[in-house]
């Protein structure tokens, strides 16, 4: 209870909500940034932000294809602080994308995805899916020709799953176009369903993270004392928030959101690319068969990801970024392999002839899909073997190795095809686009 002549308490009210959120006491070593770099805070936070400008935007939107574009013009030039609203909105989804996937970097490097937080790192994979969903869906929504097309060749790619592709793709699109039933769609999904499904699971991730008596502690901090959430954790958190807000605003000040010319269905821009978070995937198509970039690499990842918390250790590095020296310098060896691996794979594929026109008898799986596969996992295989051998790791200095190399590749990949892909998808200097 409060008492007026205590001050260092927060009020009845905001002391019930701070400690819905938190437990009463926490160990002092969690409240060091580089435990959590305060990203999940941060993204919880940002989707705050998103839910409230996203309402002040849905005030003024039309989601019809007469009408949408107009809207946001109208509502960039016409309102006071409109651009301003869609701009902070812009930015925040951008940002929310950053830290969610940093944040379960953070996961991943201080091993908390093992039990009893394993719950939690299973539904975080689901969050994770919802905020590229909820990018994804707010992307068609200005209905320009960036973000027609990019819907366009995006669900597009669904045509690639076997048996139920197609059908997931129609659902999702209303028909088989991206048209008027789309956008409703996607609207309906952008505002209702996706932030509903977001704030439940965000819940659940708390109350997690609580039963679990707060963020991981490594071993040796066991027995260090316990102090009050409040004011200590609370003043950290209002700083990292208020640091954040004022980078937000930044960058909605002096960056407009994107947006082109009215979406034309009869003329597709050249080249035509997926939104920045896929373009990855988009590059990993020029060199792989699609049933490998859209099914069997997603499939792996994910199976990968549910497998990962059973996997046994023989160490304890929970808590702990880095094990010892060596796992470091291990880090920065992948670090390095993974860049030039991929920068390599991605020339030496440019320069080969296309191989389903040199071996047109050989099914293009495996000429395009098995072959690069098995280069690409056995060039990774080879490199783990050499590392281990070289610095003689352990198990999830391993898989820290393993995650280094494939979060560089896709980043490459990425940077490839946002800023080197030019007319016809070539390969061009980004001042030659
Ligand atoms: C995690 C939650 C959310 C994310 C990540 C998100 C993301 C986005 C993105 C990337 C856009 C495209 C903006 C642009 O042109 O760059 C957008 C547009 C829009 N969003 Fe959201 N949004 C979220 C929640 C919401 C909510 C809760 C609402 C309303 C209840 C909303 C309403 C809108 C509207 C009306 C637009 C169209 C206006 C525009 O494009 O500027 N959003 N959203
Ligand atoms: C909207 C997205 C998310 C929000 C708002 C969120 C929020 C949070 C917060 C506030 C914490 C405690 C502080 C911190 O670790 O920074 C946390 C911890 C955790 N999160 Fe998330 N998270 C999100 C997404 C994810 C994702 C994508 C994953 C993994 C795939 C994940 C897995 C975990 C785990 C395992 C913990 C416990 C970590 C520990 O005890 O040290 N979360 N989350």
């Amino acid at each position: 209870m409060t008492s007026n002549a205590d001050t260092t308490k927060p009020s009845v009210n905001l002391n019930n909500l701070i400690l819905h959120l938190h437990p009463r006491r926490i160990k002092a070593p969690t409240l060091r940034f580089t435990v959590t770099f305060g990203l999940g805070g941060m993204a919880a936070l940002l989707v705050v932000i998103q839910v409230f400008t996203g309402l002040l935007l849905k005030f003024h939107y039309e989601p019809s294809p007469d009408n949408a574009y107009n809207s946001i013009l109208n509502l960039q030039q016409g309102l006071l602080f409109g651009q301003l609203a869609r701009n902070l909105h812009h930015w925040s989804a951008v940002l929310l994308l950053w830290t969610t996937f940093l944040h379960m970097l953070r996961v991943l490097f201080t091993g908390a995805y093992r039990k009893p937080r394993h719950m939690n790192w299973f539904f975080g994979i689901v969050l994770l899916m919802l905020v590229i969903l909820s990018n994804f869906t707010g992307y068609l929504l200005p209905w320009d020709q960036l973000s027609y097309w990019a819907v366009t060749i995006s669900t597009s790619l669904l045509d690639y799953i076997p048996f139920i592709g197609s059908s997931i793709r129609e659902s999702l699109l209303g028909g088989k176009e991206v048209d008027a039933a789309s956008l409703t769609n996607f609207f309906n999904l952008h505002t209702g369903v996706i932030p509903v499904l977001m704030v439940v699971l965000m819940g659940y991730h708390f109350w997690r993270i609580r039963k679990a008596g707060g963020v991981i502690v490594a071993d040796k901090d066991k027995d260090e004392p316990m102090i009050d959430t409040y004011p200590h954790l609370v003043a950290r958190e209002l700083v990292v928030a208020l640091v954040l807000i004022a980078i937000l605003f930044l960058l909605g000040s002096l960056f407009d959101a994107p947006l082109r010319e009215r979406a034309n269905p009869a003329i597709s821009p050249n080249p035509a690319k997926a939104p920045w978070y896929f373009m990855g995937l988009q590059e990993l198509l020029i060199h792989f068969h699609p049933f490998f970039a859209v099914v069997i690499f997603p499939v792996i990842l994910l199976l990968a990801g549910f497998w990962l918390p059973y996997i046994k250790l023989t160490d304890n590095n929970q808590g702990i970024w880095f094990l010892s020296e060596n796992g470091k310098r291990a880090g920065i060896y992948a670090f390095l392999a993974g860049l030039v691996m991929t920068i390599l794979f991605i020339l030496v594929s440019d320069v080969l002839p296309d191989p389903e026109m040199l071996l047109p008898f050989i099914p293009s799986l495996i000429t395009t899909g098995f072959i690069p596969f098995l280069v690409a996992a056995g060039g990774i295989f080879l490199f783990l073997k050499y590392l281990h051998g070289k610095f003689s790791l352990n198990r999830s200095e391993y898989i820290q190795c393993v995650i280094i190399i494939l979060v560089v590749s896709y980043t490459v990949l990425s940077f490839t095809g946002i800023l080197f892909r030019g007319e016809g998808m070539k390969l061009m200097w980004p001042w030659q686009l």
